[in-house]
């Protein structure tokens, strides 16, 4: 709900309020983000006091008592007396950097806003949105801020919209998608860090006078650091307290900065990284930053996690259970890497169907001269050495075993040994005069050029209309450098990484047009471009190259914090892991990649019999359960970074009538203590079957809880399924 009056802005979600209102000066203050209040105006809370060496506007007279140094900002300005962390900064014909943004006007739309090229939460009826515009006099220029109301999720969505309307250039040297101000809390910030192979990891810390940032300059949202961070009290748990998430959707460079200033008030400034960036803006122009999404709950991360899933799912990831129903999978590259052919693949795919997986993805080294990563990337037509007949042959036989077929590719890159390369070096991002820098041997095509797209699209829409293919893995194998654009002049080179960015969206965006059916999981080296802006177009991702089980612990339970677990791809994987040269048992590997798309990346044809009918129950189960798991409330039940004895989790249906609880022993000990599992979320006036047996109230099953076996050998686990009579 969205309430204006003169100057006052209130948002209203279902538990939410979120609230600005713009002064006698036009300066637009943050009054409120929280737990959802009675209406009123809370700029009450806002005090007037002389600080020293704050200061004062024009606008303010002779008056000591305004600053917005000391203020809380709802867009914040920059080179005009408010030395936080600035949320826009113009550079104007003289060369001066700054921007003062000042209340203008406001309109209330009837639905969500979308935003054009860009991905966002997608709207509904019921939604509501507001722009309110503001404008930098001395620049000429308007910024538009939206504001998403989608109430029942509780989630604002953000984006801004800033317009050259005067009759010189202005440059944009950064726009965020997101600024918050809080009048002062002790605050944490909540992080999500790591690196290729352990992704998003959780870093959390009391902010400390000063800056803290994260982000990404790579061209990708990075392995390094996640577009998602949370804002908690320091007494926040999973079950209680105040805490406030804030992502971007955004797969590029991006920055998330916190400050806390000298008041303790905190900032939060999330958007582009304004490193690199530097966007002219011709009269008449504009420019639209990323959609950011803010979430709030004072009931702790468990509730704000369900929250954010359930708007994930329902409003931006497009249908993926519609097109692939039985999407459990099995892809040859830890089996296969480069060295395949057809039979070989036919191999896997034969020993795969009869346990109950339904798609067969065939990864890297199906096209050009591709033996090993040194060559082929760009050239995407079929390597009739390997698949002689192409996919026109291979397709069928596999769809003959009742199974579905994806391929991966790499749109984004090029090998210099390739004929693309040869045909057109310039395509590859390169500045002259200087070395190449390569990464994985391979360079990377600029995106940012429409040509560029359109040959390498053209190509993979040829492949992917050859024959019957229901899945596309797109990877992306290095970070960007060396970005310059041969297209472009020099005055806009500060443009490149986000007009590739746009460029690969807009890329996804024809390849979903052209072939609705095909479901799209997105892969960068795992997950080095984890994000809410890929998940718009790519509904699942794969979360880590690393797939050693109780590595994935850690990583699959980061990532939960924002992602729902149906947009997490988590295989099982031969042993001892490629990755650890750790050996987890088979039920356990299926356990926890259970908690995610699902599939194998192991050698099916090399499994023993045994091994056999372990995947068959797994596969059986996962399909029994997969609307439960996919879908399901999500619990962390313990936390893998901790030295505890065991890892869990649990998802709880909408209803509350089913859950399953997930556990992973770590390393064993002799004469192991007794340990009990409390279940979450259950309805305490239930009674529900443990495992099919038995009649247990949900109110014991949470504050008694569930006894565990004791564990024989490392990595042992468990799962355990209540339905209510
Ligand atoms: C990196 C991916 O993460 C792997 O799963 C695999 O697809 C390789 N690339 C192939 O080159």
């Amino acid at each position: 709900m969205i309430l204006c009056d003169n100057g006052l802005f209130t948002l209203h979600t279902k538990h939410t309020t979120y609230q600005m209102k713009a002064n006698e000066y036009g300066v637009l203050l943050h009054t409120y983000y929280g737990p959802r209040v009675h209406d009123g105006d809370l700029s009450y809370l806002i005090r007037y006091i002389d600080r020293s060496f704050a200061p004062n506007p024009e606008e303010a007279g002779g008056s000591r008592l305004f600053s917005l140094d000391v203020m809380p900002q709802e867009y914040s300005s920059c080179g005009m007396g408010d030395y936080r962390l600035p949320s826009l900064e113009l550079e104007l014909p003289n060369g001066s950097r700054s921007a003062s943004p000042r209340y203008k006007s406001f309109r209330v739309e009837r639905g969500k806003y979308a935003l054009e090229g860009l991905p966002a939460f997608r709207g509904a009826a019921e939604d509501e949105t507001l722009v309110i515009i503001l404008e930098d006099a001395a620049a000429q220029t308007d910024i538009e801020l939206y504001y998403g109301v989608l109430e029942d999720y509780d989630v604002i969505t953000r984006a801004v919209k800033v317009i050259n309307r005067g009759s010189e250039t202005v440059k944009l040297r950064q726009a965020a998608s997101l600024c918050l101000d809080f009048q002062r809390e002790d605050l944490d910030l909540i992080t999500f860090d790591g690196k290729h192979v352990l992704e998003r990891c959780p870093n959390r810390a009391p902010l400390v006078p000063g800056v803290r940032s994260v982000g990404s300059v790579r061209g990708t949202s990075s392995h390094q650091h996640n577009p998602f961070v949370i804002l908690c009290r320091h007494d926040t748990s999973e079950d209680h307290g105040l805490c406030f998430g804030a992502m971007l959707l955004y797969s590029g460079n991006f920055e998330a900065a916190v400050e806390r200033a000298q008041f303790d008030d905190v900032r939060l400034v999330l958007g582009i990284h304004p490193h690199h960036f530097c966007w002219p803006l011709a009269p008449g122009e504009s420019f639209t930053t990323p959609e950011a999404a803010l979430c709030c709950s004072k009931q702790g991360f468990s509730v704000l996690s369900h929250r954010l899933h359930r708007c994930i799912r329902e409003r931006l990831l497009q249908n993926p259970w519609e097109k692939l129903p039985n999407r459990v999978l099995v892809n040859n590259w830890e089996a296969t890497e480069f060295t395949f052919d057809a039979e070989r693949l036919m191999q896997i795919a034969g020993s795969a169907a009869p346990m109950g997986i339904g798609l067969f993805v065939m990864d890297d080294g199906w096209f050009g001269a591709r033996n090993s990563d040194t060559a082929g990337l760009g050239d995407w037509t079929v390597n009739s050495d390997k698949l002689p007949g192409g996919l026109e042959s291979l397709v069928p036989r596999i769809k003959a075993l009742g199974m579905d077929f994806g391929i991966w590719i790499e749109p984004e890159m090029v090998n210099e040994d390739s004929a693309l390369y040869r045909a057109h070096p310039d395509w590859a991002f390169q500045i002259p005069g200087r070395p190449k820098v390569r990464g994985r041997q391979q360079l990377v095509l600029d995106f940012s050029r429409r040509e560029v797209r359109d040959y390498i699209y053209q190509a993979l829409k040829a492949v992917l209309s050859s024959a019957d293919i229901s899945y596309v893995k797109w990877d992306m194998n290095r970070s960007l450098a060396t970005v310059w654009s041969a297209a472009l002049p020099p005055e806009q080179q500060g443009e490149v990484y986000h007009r590739y960015v746009l460029g690969l969206y807009d890329m996804l965006d024809q390849m979903r047009r052209d072939f609705p059916q095909v479901l799209i999981e997105g892969c960068s080296g795992g997950g080095g471009r984890f994000d809410a802006g890929m998940l718009y177009y790519t509904p699942q991702i794969w979360c880590s190259d690393n797939t050693d089980a109780i590595d994935r612990l850690r990583i699959q339970y980061g990532t939960s914090f924002c992602y729902p677990v149906c947009t997490m791809g988590a295989h099982v994987s031969a042993v001892p892991n490629a990755q650890t040269g750790r050996s987890v048992p088979i039920e356990t590997r299926g356990v926890v990649a259970m908690n995610g798309t699902f599939g194998y990346e192991m050698d099916l044809d090399q499994t023993t019999e045994e091994e056999k009918e372990i995947i068959r129950r797994q596969t059986a189960f996962f399909k029994e359960h997969c609307g439960l798991i996919q879908q399901g409330d999500y619990y962390r039940l313990s936390d893998p970074f901790q030295d505890a004895p065991y890892t869990a989790w649990e998802q709880v249906s909408q209803d509350r009538r089913e859950a399953l609880a997930s556990v992973v022993f770590g390393m064993t000990h002799g004469a192991p203590p007794f340990l009990s599992l409390r279940f979450k979320g259950l309805d305490p006036e239930l009674c529900y079957r443990v495992n099919g047996e038995g009649c247990f109230p949900g109110d014991v099953l949470m504050e008694a809880g569930w006894p565990l076996p004791l564990p024989w050998g490392d990595y042992q686990a468990l799962q355990i399924y209540l339905s209510a009579i």
